[in-house]
């Protein structure tokens, strides 16, 4: 009985140092950067991977990529794809401020 308890303090304690990741890991200690990049991999890279592997976001890449993102989703508006799932308000208004810190935009 003893051992039964002190396995199962012992498997608690275990928990308790270790606890399970968050669903989404946070990659970047920039907060802005961020929430754009949890936008580009929900609503872009979900399909990229697939359909477009040499275009898959990521926080080491999405700075260079920012002009072709800005030209894709707000100039000639042809992504997230008919097929995609649109991005909220909110989104766009995410996507375009980190954008306006990339000095890329006219
Ligand atoms: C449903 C699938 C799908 C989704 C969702 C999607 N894309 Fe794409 N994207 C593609 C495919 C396929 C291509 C390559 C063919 C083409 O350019 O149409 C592409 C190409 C691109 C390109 C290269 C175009 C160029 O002019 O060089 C960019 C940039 C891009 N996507 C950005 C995005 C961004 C940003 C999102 C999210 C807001 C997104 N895509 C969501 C399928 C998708």
């Amino acid at each position: 009985m003893m051992k039964i308890l002190l396995f199962l303090f012992a498997g608690t304690c275990l928990l308790a140092a270790f606890p399970a990741p968050p669903n989404q890991p946070v990659v970047t200690t920039d907060p802005l950067k961020e929430a754009a990049y949890q936008i580009l991999e929900k609503k872009c890279n979900v399909c990229h991977r697939k359909k477009n592997p040499f275009m898959v976001f990521k926080p080491r890449n999405m700075e260079r990529r920012a002009e072709k993102i800005y030209r894709a989703v707000f100039v000639q508006q042809r992504m997230p794809k008919q097929t995609g799932t649109p991005l909220t308000e909110e989104e766009y208004r995410t996507l375009k401020t980190w954008l306006e810190q990339q000095n890329i935009l006219p």
